[in-house]
């Protein structure tokens, strides 16, 4: 026989919250073994690229630091990003449909804070704060930033507390800035190792 597929596909669809499934978490035996404490903790392990998605349209403009981003497939070149659904900016970029996702160099922590809503220096969320360009939707792009990735949104996940959107990249600008990285709660730059 070949690969167990069909275990394959009970174990990813078993999710408490999705509904239908084969077997649930109950009847694994796996109820609560994992708590978001620990989750939490361990991932402060990782090391993330820190960004600011921004989007513009007629659900207005917002800017959010995240560090949930990944490049998802460069044919059709499509990005994701994971936004809490409690804020702003996540019902913005739903009905705006559009947002850019700006990759931070390690010049721009200060605004990194300020779009996290805890800067001690600068306005929280003020987009005077730096320098942008329109990006072909109508989003900001940052001026400065490693890569900005200009996308209409693909398709929504609706995954725990977060929305997944991943987007269809429709434009992009680069510089070789050095870009910062963010683990165990700390901003850092990404130098390559000698
Ligand atoms: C380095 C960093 C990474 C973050 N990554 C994400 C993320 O990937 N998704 C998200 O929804 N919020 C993320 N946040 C949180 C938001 O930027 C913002 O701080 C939060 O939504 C503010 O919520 P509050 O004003 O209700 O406290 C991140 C914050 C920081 C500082």
């Amino acid at each position: 026989m070949g690969y167990p597929l069909d275990k394959t596909v009970r174990f990813v669809f078993m999710a408490p919250w999705n509904e239908g499934v084969a077997m649930n978490s109950s009847e694994l035996g796996m109820d609560k073994v994992v708590s978001s404490e620990d989750f939490l903790a361990a991932m402060r392990g990782a090391v993330t690229p820190v960004s600011i998605v921004t989007t513009n349209g007629a659900a207005g403009e917002f800017g959010l630091t995240v560090s949930a981003v990944s490049s998802v497939s460069a044919e059709p070149p499509l990005v994701m990003v994971c936004i809490n659904r409690r804020t702003g900016a996540e019902a913005a970029i739903r009905s705006n449909g559009v947002f850019c996702l700006n990759l931070l160099a390690e010049t721009q922590v200060a605004l990194a804070e300020s779009f996290a809503g805890r800067s001690k220096t600068l306005e929280s969320y003020d987009f005077s704060s730096a320098e942008w360009t329109e990006g072909v939707t109508g989003s900001r792009c940052l001026v400065g930033a490693v890569a900005s990735f200009d996308c209409q949104i693909d398709s929504v996940i609706e995954a725990g507390t977060h929305s997944v959107f991943i987007g269809r990249v429709v434009h992009i600008e680069t510089t070789s800035a050095v870009p910062l990285a963010y683990q165990n709660r700390m901003f850092s730059k990404a130098i390559p190792l000698a």
